[in-house]
């Protein structure tokens, strides 16, 4: 693990953590609906290290906690706006739906929270409001109060350039938001991560938190490639089949080279359902936790934070 080997990590409030790092994927999304407090507090109470906003905008410009902007397959919005449905082109894709930016954060407040996918409960759908990210800061440094131990964001800027695009840019309400609750600071328990990298590369210049450049692509993590991201960030966010691939016996020298380049890495997105947990771990989702635990990365996306902290407590 690189974490510890960091200039800065003796500042660092998780340094006493010793094994990866447990990442609340949309909070404990395996259990709730995701991205409503409800989710978070269980991934925190599940013993997750950070909990994860996906960030977007309202129309009046408040960042709110949702995967994407088109919000009619994780809320009721369909049926309390029918006539707010819409077409769009979202990062070069045609989306129909409804979209948070045509909603004042006043409207998204009468939305309730549905369950995305087909095959999970959804004995919570219709119950849970729609969080900002002001309300998931408070809730993570309340949670790290009450247990003792840090509980950080570790927030992800969704669609940033075509955000800005609209008016609505996320990076400058994000900072102001760290700012105000104390967290826009190297030791804070603070990553940003973002898909895109010119808004990273902006962010490095306007604030010392942690930066986390997601990436889906061999291509993108090449030694050239992680040369080019050490310069702007501290780790990359790997989809897990670019560390284990699927149906390969042996792990991929990502985890080294990214290492070797001075960056973290976090892989993404541990899953127990049957239907996302691959056959080589015949359903046992610790075992995979172990596996990525084996290969040394330093931290994990699970939408089963309780089952990750589990297995790596082994
Ligand atoms: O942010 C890491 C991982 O969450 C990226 O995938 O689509 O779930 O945001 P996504
Ligand atoms: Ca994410």
């Amino acid at each position: 693990m690189l974490l510890l080997m960091l200039a800065s990590a003796a500042a660092f409030p998780l340094d006493s953590v010793r094994r990866p790092l447990i990442i609340g994927h949309r909070g404990a999304s395996g259990h709730r609906p995701e991205h409503t407090i409800e989710s978070y507090r269980l991934a925190a109470e599940m013993g997750a290290d950070f909990i994860e906003p996906d960030l977007v905008s309202t129309k009046d410009g408040v960042l709110i906690a949702r995967h994407e902007n088109e919000i009619g397959g994780t809320t009721d919005a369909a049926d309390r706006f029918p006539d707010r449905k819409t077409t769009k082109i979202i990062d070069g894709k045609l989306v129909t739906g409804w979209f948070t930016e045509d909603f004042t954060l006043a409207e998204i407040r009468t939305l309730r929270a549905r369950e995305r996918l087909a095959f999970r409960s959804h004995a919570y759908d219709g119950q849970f409001q729609i969080p900002t990210f002001d309300e998931v800061i408070v809730l993570a440094q309340e949670f790290g109060k009450r247990l003792g131990r840090p509980v950080g964001i570790y927030p992800e800027t969704k669609h940033p350039t075509y955000f800005r695009g609209i008016g609505l840019p996320l990076e400058e309400r994000l900072l102001a938001s760290l700012d105000a609750h104390g967290w826009n600071t190297r030791d804070a328990p603070v990553f940003i991560q973002s898909f895109e990298s010119g808004n990273l590369r902006d962010l490095r210049t306007k604030t010392r938190v942690r930066l986390i450049q997601l990436g889906a692509t061999a291509a993108m993590f090449d030694d050239a490639g992680l040369k080019a991201i050490a310069s702007y960030a501290d780790g990359i966010g790997a989809e897990k089949s670019l560390v284990v691939p699927v149906g390969a016996d042996a792990a991929t020298d990502l985890v080294t080279r990214a290492h070797a380049a001075g960056l973290l890495v976090h892989v993404w997105t541990l899953r127990a359902d049957k239907e996302f947990l691959p056959a080589v771990y015949a359903g046992k989702p610790e075992a995979e936790f172990e596996r990525f635990r084996d290969l040394g990365v330093d931290g994990i996306f699970t939408d089963f934070p309780d089952i990750g902290v589990r297995a790596l407590a082994r």
